[in-house]
């Protein structure tokens, strides 16, 4: 069935038109005013709401076998609490780890999700290893639409990589167009301060911090940049989350290395005195890199505000309190990661536009238009264009509410957000024209959402 969204305010980057949008066959097909529209289209009316193109999150763990443990969504799950805060596109990593066959892993995590989630997806292919079958395993995943790569500095002996294995990654993403991703943490000085501290009887989740300091994320960001560098592949640093880190990803930036910067929500809204709080409550908010000391958000703000920070992501990692109480004894063994997938966009609207720290503009741009630039999804997602998907968030700024576990839809049972208030969250949230959200509930169609076949843009 057509749909006609009337008289909303379209938000795209550089550019802000009160119009209606018609939309056929799950494509955007006219933008202007007054359209008319056959006695069977479904019509919304948005005026006095906002129109963003549907956000896309470029970081997420739904299926992740990790720390002794699985992550607690589905796809189902995930997808749904993805496009009740706006989401309508999230990229997983696809994280075999060392001991894997990384093909065997990429079909595994297709698996997961097909026929499952509600909203479109695609996948960042971790390179957890580089064998002999390696290059030709790799070069099949892009041919099969997933042009990005993953690499981890950290998790010494299951996800992380060495120098050469790096080097390896980098020089065929550069043969192959491919635009090469990394958790930037110097594995072995991590794995030297765990130790140390935990010989000096320090094991409560206020050392996680101490274990992973700034200065090791510097270092990890500075080497995945020099590695950049002398190899010409264009890289992605996820999850920066700390001012010495930026530092040193701009530094490499003004020196013309390819190099683009997420940081996630967490680390702009949460400090590190919240993983200091006893027992579970500050094992909930471990997560790698870790919560800074809170004068870095200030940093991040800035960074996000003038574009040198390109997206906002989440690192979506769900692990229950259960799964978090595994490192009761030890820092070392609390399951690392924290949900977000539902909240990013309402958090990032009121804390950032609201708040006046980002202008909406940027608010669009990373959330979605960049995110799709870079991963080669652009314009089919990230703009509300004639001939793009017909992926649309409209948007009520009138709403206010507050983040609860009781009422999320993230399976867990907790919200490391608990209590922050929304100014805004969606109306309507669209799905290649398909209504799948209407004022916060899923009304639409499980496992509507379509793997999303991307061809390499980074030459
Ligand atoms: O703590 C985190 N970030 N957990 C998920 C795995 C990763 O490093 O992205
Ligand atoms: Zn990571
Ligand atoms: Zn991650």
């Amino acid at each position: 069935m057509a749909l006609l969204i009337r008289n909303g305010e379209i938000v795209n980057v550089g550019s802000r038109l009160q119009a209606d949008i018609l939309v056929e066959n799950e494509t955007i097909t006219r933008i202007g005013r007054n359209l008319e529209a056959s006695q069977k289209t479904e019509i919304i009316d948005a005026t006095g709401k906002l129109v963003f193109p549907g956000f896309i999150d470029p970081h997420v763990h739904i299926y992740l076998p990790f720390m002794a443990t699985f992550a607690k969504d589905t796809h189902e799950s995930a997808s749904i609490a993805a496009l009740i805060g706006g989401t309508t596109t999230y990229i997983e990593m696809c994280c075999p780890n060392r001991n894997d066959d990384a093909l065997q892993g990429y079909e595994l995590w297709k698996s997961k999700a097909a026929g499952k989630s509600a909203c479109d997806y695609a996948f960042h292919m971790s390179v957890t290893k580089f064998v002999e079958e390696t290059e030709s395993q790799l070069k099949q995943i892009v041919e099969d639409g997933t042009p990005s790569f993953k690499i981890f500095l950290a998790y010494k002996n299951f996800f992380g990589v060495d120098d050469g294995e790096m080097y390896q990654t980098m020089e065929l993403a550069k043969r192959l167009g491919v635009i090469v991703t990394a958790h930037c943490e110097n594995a072995e000085l991590v794995a030297r301060l765990q130790q140390k501290l935990l010989s000096e009887g320090k094991t409560g989740p206020e050392w996680h911090e101490p274990s992973r300091p700034e200065s090791v994320e510097a270092e990890g960001t500075g080497r995945f940049a020099t590695f950049l560098e002398n190899t010409g592949a264009h890289g992605y640093v996820v999850h920066l989350s700390c001012e010495k880190a930026l530092q040193v990803a701009l530094a490499a930036k003004s020196r013309s290395v390819n190099l683009w910067i997420e940081s996630v929500l967490p680390h702009f809204l949460l400090d590190k005195t919240y993983a200091e709080r006893p027992g579970v409550e500050g094992m909930k908010h471990v997560m790698s890199p870790p919560l800074r000391a809170k004068h870095n958000q200030t940093a991040l703000w800035n960074g996000l505000a003038k574009g040198s920070i390109d997206t906002v992501g989440t690192d979506h990692c769900p692990f229950d309190k259960e799964q978090k109480l595994l490192g009761k004894d030890s820092f070392v063994t609390i399951p690392n990661g924290i949900p977000g997938i539902e909240e990013r966009v309402n958090l990032l609207y009121s804390y950032g536009v609201k708040c006046s720290r980002i202008d909406l503009d940027r608010f669009v741009d990373a959330a979605s238009t960049r995110a799709a630039k870079l991963f080669g999804l652009f314009p089919q997602k990230g703009t509300v264009a004639v001939g793009s998907d017909a992926d649309l968030v409209v948007y009520d700024t009138n709403f206010r509410g507050t983040v609860t576990v009781k009422s999320q839809h993230t399976n867990n049972d907790y919200n490391g957000f608990e209590g922050m208030q929304i100014e805004g969250r969606p109306a309507v949230v669209t799905v290649r024209g398909k209504v799948q959200v209407r004022d916060g509930q899923f009304v639409g169609e499980r496992g509507r959402g379509k793997l999303l076949k991307r061809e390499p843009t980074h030459f």
